[in-house]
């Protein structure tokens, strides 16, 4: 696990353009895991600014989003479809893009949809993850136990609050979501964690010292080969 601390949240998100951009370079027809969130958005933002530029062309890239709210429709502006093409997929010109379905009439078996076709892809070459205060990844929240496949999960307490800004009300942040699971996001080549301000302080000092547990989903990480996390000075502030 390699961990590099920049001066701000910006710079993060070019940090991790820059690693997405080297991976295209590298291999035109990567298999990319995005995630939705603030923390992405400066990093797609410099990833459409290379694309208009003419240096990095996605027509041979394929990419799986990790998770979706249920019961919102797509079109709804809180809903990850909409975000993502809002923020990037309507900008560049990605081959094909996936979003779990979260409106699924079997919710069971869009998960295992979702997992069959990302295996069908190849298997996802680099991941991006956001991380949440209570150190979940993708909507892999704390629990006792390490889940394994894409599954439905019910947003806790703190993720709910965390969500709230986005909706009008308390009342319209959806209580269910679909997630690839810790097994999915292990199974990634390359993992870049992207973590900024001081509310995420905690979970990444727990993510990189602590004990590997499902109390904090992302300390699973420190068994993964390859993983990246690149955060600002103050969610290193606890390091
Ligand atoms: C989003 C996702 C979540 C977020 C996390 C941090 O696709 O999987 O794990 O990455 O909740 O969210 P932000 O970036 O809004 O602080």
């Amino acid at each position: 696990m390699q961990v590099h601390v920049f001066e701000n949240a910006k710079q993060v998100g070019q940090a991790a353009a820059t690693l997405f951009a080297a991976q295209l370079l590298r291999k035109p027809d990567s298999v990319l895991g995005l995630a939705t969130g603030s923390s992405p958005i400066d990093c797609y933002q410099q990833l459409i600014q290379w694309h208009k530029a003419g240096i990095l062309d996605f027509s041979k890239c394929v990419s799986y989003n990790l998770d979706e709210y249920c019961n919102l429709p797509v079109e709804h502006e809180c809903s990850y479809h909409a975000f993502m093409n809002a923020q990037l997929f309507d900008h560049i010109n990605m081959k094909e893009t996936h979003v779990p379905n979260g409106n699924a009439e079997d919710l069971q078996a869009e998960c295992a949809r979702y997992d069959a076709a990302i295996q069908a892809a190849g298997g996802i070459d680099m991941q991006l993850l956001g991380i949440g205060r209570n150190g979940h990844i993708g909507f892999n929240e704390p629990s006792d136990h390490f889940v394994f496949g894409t599954q439905i999960v019910n947003l806790t307490e703190s993720t709910i609050q965390a969500n709230r800004r986005f909706f009008e009300s308390e009342k319209d942040v959806p209580r269910q979501a679909i997630s690839l699971g810790i097994g999915g996001i292990m199974a990634a080549k390359e993992i870049v964690l992207i973590a900024m301000g001081e509310d995420k302080a905690q979970a990444i000092r727990d993510t990189v010292y602590g004990e590997v547990t499902p109390k904090v989903q992302a300390s699973i990480l420190r068994n993964h080969p390859h993983v990246t996390i690149l955060v600002d000075k103050a969610a290193a502030s606890l390091l």
